[in-house]
Formats: structure tokens, sequence, C-alpha cells
């Protein structure tokens, strides 16, 4: 079959089976990527640029005695090598309060906590010659013994900072219900590796005042961040990244990379281009941690819940706590009368782990569903049938009313779609052309938040409207969504509309992460343009006061424009607010070899009003792909002997590929959420990706009848 035929034949599959890829605006910045005009951070063409590469730790532990920098000096182009014996002082560092633990502080002193922390920086005139110079830094070094792995460390797990128990009815009652589980989970280190790796450009304006191009998640977070490190007013940090190849968490905070490029150009007196190479991206911005979990699960031969017991401990590094809701799913998800869990974490010499899509919502997830999943064949109970028995109809940790909950509906859907009556309850008894065919599924939550944005609408005396905020858009297709509702309530094509971002001068918008940017930058949004409609109602007169360029024109003027700020309101202590999402899965195992195929995946989200369905969609079909890397092939693996990665490239660390990937559809219950905010939309990125590593390992244990507890579901762990 030709190339063509084939393309064809899948596009024409994905179209009948799933209509809302038909549906909606087509991403408004679509054209710009696949012609290669979009910009990222690496890309801005500045004056006199030179390059810096980064020189990692070889140990794991211990302090630099020296660092001969001297062949790196002597490499032709070189400007500056920078390292913790020569570099200036970092004004914002020596002035932080001193805490026992806190992020890293590049080149501030000879610790080395993990391997592969930058010790020095090699700036040179191009980028080549940056990279061999950096070769021929050598360290000597004190090393001392190192702790890499959690579970030979995990008595040493301590509750994290004010981290409580949670206690609802009675702790541990799942042991008194007459049918049972209690197991282990495991997952593993796992890196977000987006496409583009993280870059900063900085570039000195002034002696008090600088330009930075970064990948980031936020760019006024960053302006903050910087602004603080060097002691400037933020208003003299312009931060620009108005296009993101993608970060899932990666790039929530401002990483000791970016404050080495913008010392360095200080240093040279030239802006510095650093990019991070892809093995950098395994050690400097973060990862899902190594996680341990025991989840215990009680209930009555009836299907009811007696009690859940959530156990987690996940690792951090040594100099800085960082935690994640990994067991906050278990308070939150089925009506049990009783609930406990307890979270810890454990200090190794490994750098700090970042939020990675999800988060520990779908570290937890993976248990909880996998556990609930478990005690559904002891019970003999559908699984879905098993999680309606225990629906929750208010909140199970307050007995707050929700907001919007259409899970069941989401059930519904997916079953039909995936064909969840072939499913046999059965493990292991049906075979497809020799395969063992399988059948799973699992739900996910995440929390549905509004915080505050500012949002200037600008309509021009042309028609065109001009909207402004300083959010960036990571992936999901941010300004299409917004350019979409400011079309429906301007009542003016989209192609009218012009959606500014990802630019630290603009209006303030939050950081792009927890699913919350639809939420809140699209109510500002809505806001905005329901007060500029308000206003040209007000000049109007006797002209029909939707058209904008006949008043403007009438009134003399070039533009009308105003700026609001929004933010949610009394409602959030009200309610408790959620999106939710299932996933179902068939899977094909070879009995054999063991290798998994998912054959069919579907995901359906309660996710409020669906604002631009095209987008949504392709998010939702993302996080999907995302959970089956996390089921089947994702793991950083360290060589615990030296601390150090062993697969730190895309080689060994294997993401999913096409060939990986199967038809994965998406579906919206599509109900507007009208608590929450003015549009109806409640969150989507985190539950796209939350429980699918579940429905996969639930639906190769309908397959074969072995539970793999510890991810990734590699053949191995199947013959
Ligand atoms: Mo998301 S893990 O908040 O980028």
């Amino acid at each position: 079959m030709k190339v063509k035929e084939i393309i064809g034949q899948i596009t024409d599959d994905i179209m009948t089976n799933d209509p809302m890829a038909k549906e909606g605006l087509s991403r408004v910045d679509g054209r710009l990527k696949v012609t290669g005009r979009a910009k990222y951070s690496a890309e801005y063409k500045v004056k006199d640029l030179v390059y810096g590469v980064l020189v990692g730790s070889t140990i794991t532990k211990g302090t630099i005695k020296s660092i001969d920098t001297k062949k790196a000096e002597a490499a032709p182009g070189v400007l500056s090598v920078l390292t913790c014996f020569n570099a200036p002082k970092i004004p914002g560092y020596q002035t932080d309060t001193p805490t026992p633990k806190g992020p890293l502080k590049i080149f501030y002193n000879d610790q080395v906590y993990f391997n592969g922390q930058p010790i020095a920086l090699v700036v040179a005139d191009t980028f080549e010659r940056a990279l061999f110079a950096a070769s021929r830094v050598s360290a000597v070094y004190e090393s001392g013994p190192h702790q890499t792995n959690l579970k030979d460390n995990i008595s040493t797990a301590v509750a994290p900072g004010r981290g409580k128990d949670f206690v609802k009815g009675v702790e541990d009652t799942w042991n008194m219900a007459p049918v049972k589980i209690q197991q282990e989970y495991t997952i593993p280190t796992e890196v977000h590796n987006p496409m583009e790796l993280h870059a900063t450009i900085a570039r000195w304006d002034a002696d008090d005042k600088i330009t930075v191009y970064t990948k980031t998640q936020g760019v006024k977070s960053t302006q903050r961040s910087i602004a603080q490190a060097f002691k400037l007013p933020p208003e003299n940090v312009q931060v620009t990244a108005p296009f993101v190849g993608g970060a899932f968490g990666a790039a929530l905070r401002t990483w000791p990379h970016e404050i080495a490029a913008v010392l360095a150009a200080k240093v040279v007196g030239k802006p510095v281009k650093l990019v991070l190479s892809r093995a950098d991206m395994f050690t400097s911005v973060g990862y899902r941690p190594y996680t341990w979990q025991k989840v215990s699960i009680g209930a009555n031969p009836d299907g009811k819940l007696v009690g859940i017991t959530h156990e987690a401990t996940g690792q951090s590094s040594v100099y800085e706590d960082f935690t994640e809701g990994v067991v906050n799913i278990s308070q939150l998800m089925y009506a049990s009368p009783n609930i406990n869990t307890r979270y810890k974490i454990v200090s190794l010499n490994v750098n700090t782990p970042t939020p990675m899509r999800g988060p520990g919502e779908a570290t937890g997830a993976f248990a909880l569903e996998s556990a609930m999943d478990e005690l559904s064949y002891q019970l003999n109970i559908d699984p879905i049938d098993f999680r309606m028995r225990n629906y929750a109809e208010t909140d199970p940790g307050n007995d707050k009313p929700y907001s919007s909950k259409f899970l069941s509906e989401a059930y519904k859907i997916g079953a039909e779609k995936i064909g969840w009556t072939n499913r046999n309850q059965k493990p292991g008894a049906v075979t497809e052309n020799g395969w063992l065919a399988g059948y799973g599924m699992a739900a996910g939550m995440f929390g549905a938040h509004r915080s505050s944005a500012t949002v200037l609408a600008r309509m021009m005396a042309d028609g065109t409207l001009v909207l402004q905020t300083a959010v960036t858009d990571i992936g999901p297709g941010t300004g299409t969504a917004m350019v979409s509702i400011a079309s429906e309530v301007m009542g003016i094509p989209a192609e009218k509309i012009k959606f500014d971002m990802g630019d630290s001068s603009l209006p303030p918008s939050p950081t792009q992460g927890g699913s919350q940017i639809t939420s809140t930058v699209g109510s500002a949004v809505h806001d905005a343009c329901v007060e500029l409609k308000e206003k040209f109602k007000s000049m109007a007169g006797n002209i029909d006061a939707t058209n904008y360029t006949q008043i403007l024109k009438q009134q003399n003027l070039d533009k009308l424009e105003v700026t609001t700020s929004s933010k949610g309101g009394a409602e959030q202590g009200k309610y408790a607010m959620y999106s939710w999402s299932v996933h179902f899965m068939k899977v094909l195992v070879h009995p054999t070899t063991g290798v998994v195929k998912i054959n069919k995946a579907i995901s359906v989200a309660d996710a409020g009003l669906i604002i631009s369905p095209k987008t949504a969609r392709s998010q939702m079909i993302g996080g999907t792909i995302m959970g089956i890397g996390m089921a089947l092939t994702e793991e950083a693996i360290i060589d615990h002997r030296y601390g150090r990665l062993v697969n730190n490239n895309f080689a060994d660390y294997h993401v999913p590929v096409q060939a990986d990937i199967p038809q994965v559809e998406a579906y919206f219950v599509n109900k507007a959420d009208t608590i929450l905010n003015p549009i109806g939309a409640k969150g989507m990125g985190e539950i796209a990706t939350i429980g699918v590593a579940a429905a996969v390992a639930n639906a190769v244990y309908n397959a074969t009848g072995k539970r793999v507890r510890e991810l990734p579901i590699t053949p191995d762990k199947l013959v």
C-alpha cells in the first residue's frame, strides 16, 4: 500500500470514530509552527552572541578541591571559564535567609550534591569551541559515600515539613473488612523530556537591565526569580517566551543554568546562549521522582468500601524537600467511611524532582487504581460496577458538594467506545490471533483551579481585536482557546483576533501549570471582552452596539481598550472543584515474548465545557500517550555504585513513538461547570495522564493474569 493510501486510511478512521477531530477552531499558531516561523528560546538572533557549555560533576557526593581551567582557557575562542572558585558572587544568593535547605545555588560553594551537578561554565565565541573547551576542564574531588537508592534508604524517610497524615474515620480500618488487599507499587524516575531542549539567551542591556529569552512555563515567575538573584527591580528584567516546545512541568521554575547564563553574560560583557544537551536534560530540570507506595483496601462482599490506607515515600535531593500529592487521590476519589494516608520523602544524592504532568496524583493513581482493580477481581465485581458502588456524591474528605462531577457519564461513554462488553472477567481467557487480549480501565481526578489574571483587550479601528497577557503556551493551544472565547463574546471571526503572550511586560498571568490556564486566563479574556463590549455599548448612540469599527469612526478614535483583572471568589471555599477522567485500554500481550501492544486507547474527560475541541482532543491524546510511556517504557536508571544515570539519552530512555501508539480516541462529557468560572471550563492537562498507567496495568492483568506492580511493564516482567 502506498504511503498516501495508508495515511488516508488512518485519517479516515480517526475522523469517522472521533467526531471531535473536526470541530472548532484550528490552532491559531499552527501555521507558524509547521513553517518554522515560531521562534523558540534558542532561536533568537542576537548581536555579538557567544555560547556557554556546562561541565557537570563526575562524582556524586563530596567536595571540589580544585578545578583546572587552564587547558580550557587556552583553547581557541574561549572567553571565560566560570567555577565556584572564580565566579562573581550572585547578590541574591548572599542575602538569602540562611535555611538548611533551598534551591541549588550555582557556583556558590565547593559542595557536590549529585552526579552531573554543574561545576563550571565555559563561554566561547562558537558553540563548538565552547563544547571542545568544556571537555578540557578537569576537577579534583574529595568524594564521600553517596546514597541514590530509595529502597535501600527507605528507613530514613521523614514526613516533610508540615505534611500531616490524613485521617478520616479510623486509621487502618481496611484490615477489619471481610475482603481486602494490601500491595506495594513502585514507579521509577521518569524524565519530562520535551522535544525542545531547555535554552536561555541572556543579554544585559545596561548595568541593571537585562533581556532573557528562556524556556519557561511562566515569564512572570522567571522575571521575579532573576530579579531576586541579581537584586534588580523586576521591571528591569524582560523575559520573553512566546513559544515553548513542550515542558510538562520541567519549566515551572527557574533553574541554575538560567542563572548561570545571566551571570556569564555579565562577566563576558556579551549576550550568552546556553542550550542544555539532551543528557543535561536528565539532571538539570527535574523529573518525576522514584516512588514507593503501599495501598490497603478493605470492602464488604457487596463491594462497599470499608477503609482505604495509602502510604507513599518519594525521593528528593539532600538540599531541597520536594513534595507532591501522591496520596491525595485516595483522600478524594471514593466514598469510603475510613480513609488514611501517610506520605514521606527520602533525601538522596540526586537533583531535586519537579512536578511532571499529573504530578503526584498520576503516581498515586497508578497505585490506587491498580489496587481497586485487584480488589474487584477478589470481589468478582466488574471494575466499573465496583467504582460505581463507591461513587462519591460529595467530597469524601470534607463533604462539600462538587461544583460539577460527571464521572459516571464518562464511564458510560468510555465503556461503550472501548467495547467493554467484550471483556471477560476471567484473566487470560481471551486470545486474538495468538495474542492474549485484555481490557482495563482506571479513573483520574485533579483539582479544577482558577487564580487571577489580567488581560488587555484593544479594539483597533480596522476591527482587529488585540488581546494581551503574560501567560505562556507550553503546547496545549492556549492562544487558540483564548481566541475562541473572545470570538464568541465579541461576535467577531477568529481571524480578526490577535492574542499576544509569553512576554513579561504584558499584563500579569499565572505560570502555565496545574491545569488552570483555560479556567483562569479564559475567564479573564471573557471578562475583558464583556467589559469592552459594555464600553462600546455606552458609546454607541443609535449605531448597532456591535458595529465596533463604526462606533470608533463616529467617536473619532483609533482604538478602544480595557484592562481587566479577574479571579475566583467565594465559591472556592464552598465547593469541591475537580476535573475527572477515565481511561480505557485494550491490550494484546504476546504469550511467549511478553511484548505488550496497546490495541486501542479511549480517554474520556469531564473537564467542564470544552472551549477548543481540536486542541483539547490533542491534549487528551498527548496525555494518554505520556501515560502509556509511564506504563510500558519510561525509566531513568541510576547505577547506584556510581550514582550516575546510565540511560540519559533517547536511545536508551524510551519514550513512545508513533509505532508504539495505536488509535487513541478522546471524548468529553462537555457539560459546563457553572460555579467555577463564567466560561464553564475546568482543567485538562493533568487528568489526561492521571490514571492511564493503571488502565494499562489493569488491561495487562486481564489479558495475562499477571499483576505488575513495578513500572514500567517491560516484557521480562511478563514471561
Ligand atoms: Mo504541570 S506538572 O503543572 O506543568
